[in-house]
């Protein structure tokens, strides 16, 4: 009988398990357990993941990749690591042609958990290196209400002041007149994850009634789910 999840998990040095996050790829990657997966892992601190994916996908191979040196005296079975940042375009490109030619299955975001660094990984990756319908997790993308954290801010809850705003204000068409910010966070992480609804809505931004001016295409995401600390997006098949 293969080992759950969480049992691989809790014998190898991740932090994964301090959080929900397993239950939820247990959710998302059972049907794909026994399938010849290719799964990418942007930062791999000391391997433990690494670990932890090769044994829970006896058939899949993973690539990890981290800014600091290799970890790892011994690759676990069908794993490979690469050094370098993950906003070194170039060097995903080549990670995703040596590696994963078809396109990765997985890819994980679990590496600077900075805004615009995610952001330019996940530009390259998830339209040129990931399988339609595939699976990209960003995690810990709550770092943006972190003010110490590069690019996080504190979270204002403006939800009252706008409210005495609304009642004070008439617009011209008789609507209250309401900051056009709403009571909106776009720090970090949390600004990345906003600009992921906006490419959710794309085909609402360039229809008719939107912005004309904006790319004529359909969403890049077919899915969206947010979570405590993780966001897990699908790929549209078309
Ligand atoms: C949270 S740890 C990864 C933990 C690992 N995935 C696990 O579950 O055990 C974050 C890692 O990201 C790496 N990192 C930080 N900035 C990076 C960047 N720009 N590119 C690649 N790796 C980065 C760090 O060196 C660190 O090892």
């Amino acid at each position: 009988m293969p080992r759950t999840l969480a049992e691989i998990a809790s014998s190898h040095d991740t932090d994964k398990p301090q959080s929900n996050y397993i239950e939820r790829y247990v959710r998302l990657f059972e049907p794909l357990r026994d399938q010849p997966i290719r799964m990418l892992e942007l930062g791999v601190f000391r391997g433990g993941s690494l670990a932890m994916w090769s044994e829970y996908f006896p058939q899949g191979t993973i690539v990890g990749l981290d800014l600091s040196p290799n970890p790892l005296a011994q690759m676990p079975a069908r794993t490979h690591f690469v050094q370098g940042s993950q906003d070194d375009v170039a060097l995903l490109d080549r990670i995703g042609d040596q590696f994963a030619p078809e396109g990765f299955d997985i890819i994980i975001d679990d590496a600077a958990h900075i805004g615009t660094v995610a952001r330019t990984s996940f530009l390259n990756l998830f339209p040129h290196h990931l399988k339609p319908g595939g699976i990209y997790v960003l995690e810990d993308w709550g770092t943006g209400y972190w003010p110490s954290w590069p690019g996080g801010a504190m979270f204002r809850n403006r939800r009252a002041e706008i409210s005495a705003l609304a009642q004070q204000t008439v617009g011209p068409d008789g609507y209250p007149a309401v900051d056009p910010n709403f009571t909106c966070h776009n720090f970090g992480m949390v600004g990345l994850v906003k600009e992921l609804v906006d490419e959710v809505g794309w085909s609402d931004i360039c229809c008719v009634r939107g912005n004309p001016d904006e790319e004529k295409r359909p969403s890049m995401i077919e899915e969206m789910s947010i979570h405590p600390g993780q966001v897990i997006l699908r790929k549209s098949s078309r």
